[in-house]
């Protein structure tokens, strides 16, 4: 078997660039990586997967975001993937082969507190790629979402330098206090507590990516498994609300407790 390409978009950091220096890497030289579209149609066609990964993060309380960055986001999060399926579906299905390889996230499947417009963009993601997947099985083409949890990456330090620059006069006093004072705190210990490394999600996703019968979807923390298996507990939705809104409202010590346990567990990980 010769070298087969695989596309990254958004590989100037993070994930991306874990993920394209892992293929790079590749021992058995199985890969060679194509970073931006432009050179696609270059040198023959795609012969392994199109992994789309750039994306862009938005915290905050709704009021005080405006529509145009919403746009932004919804313009690289959602139709970047679907410029980039455009562009590489129809050769795939003629070569009756290929792999669509997706950055989604847990807020794909779970809203989170003041991640609306981002959420709302990963599920976009979830259901155009789960409604793509049918189709693409008939022309035996694989389709995986891979779902990480927190991930410390550029995204992050983005996101929370625009969040403590935020201009909260737009909202009232109690939701900017909620934001500043107790969802900041609290995520930022998330990171702290349950985050990946950037590597430790391109690992799994090398997996995916080399997977015989890839899934549909793949979790990537499973420290955050418990949170996801909530929703599909109980279909009224009300099981993850309420423990949703009793861990940041009411339990918040124990919570808290726990975040800082896993830290630890974390950390004697990692020294092992
Ligand atoms: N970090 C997390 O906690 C986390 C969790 C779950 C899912 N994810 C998802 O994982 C993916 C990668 O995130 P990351 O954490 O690795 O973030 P990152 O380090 O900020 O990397 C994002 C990449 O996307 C590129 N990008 C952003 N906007 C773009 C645009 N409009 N056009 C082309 N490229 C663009 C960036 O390139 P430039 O820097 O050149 O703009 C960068 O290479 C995203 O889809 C994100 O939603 C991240």
């Amino acid at each position: 078997m010769g070298t087969r390409r695989v596309l990254v978009t958004g590989c100037s950091s993070g994930i991306g660039l874990a993920v394209a220096a892992r293929l790079a890497k590749d021992e058995l030289k199985r890969f060679k990586v194509v970073a931006t579209m432009r050179d696609l149609g270059k040198r023959g066609p795609l012969e392994k997967a199109a992994v789309n990964n750039a994306g862009l993060g938005m915290i905050g309380p709704l009021e005080c975001q405006s529509i145009d960055a919403m746009k932004e986001l919804f313009d690289t999060n959602f139709f970047g993937l679907v410029r980039l399926v455009k562009e590489v579906f129809p050769d795939m299905k003629r070569r009756q082969s290929g792999h669509i390889v997706v950055l989604s996230s847990v807020m794909g499947t779970q809203g989170i507190l003041f991640n609306d417009v981002y959420s709302a963009s990963k599920f976009a993601v979830e259901g155009f790629c789960e409604s793509l997947a049918v189709q693409a099985l008939t022309f035996n083409i694989k389709t995986t979402v891979v779902e990480p949890g927190p991930v410390v990456t550029e995204f992050e330090r983005k996101v929370y330098e625009d969040a403590e620059n935020m201009d909260l006069s737009a909202t009232d006093k109690e939701t900017a206090k909620i934001f500043r004072e107790i969802y900041l705190p609290y995520s930022k210990k998330i990171f702290a507590s349950i985050g990946q490394t950037p590597e430790e999600v391109a690992e799994q996703a090398i997996k995916v990516i080399t997977a015989k019968e890839p899934p549909l979807r793949h979790q990537t923390n499973r420290l955050y498994m418990p949170m996801t298996a909530l929703k599909h507990a109980d279909p009224t939705g009300r099981l993850p609300l309420d423990a949703f809104y009793k861990m940041t409202f009411k339990y918040d010590k124990v919570f808290n407790a726990t975040l800082t346990m896993l830290h630890l567990l974390q950390r004697i990980r990692g020294k092992k």
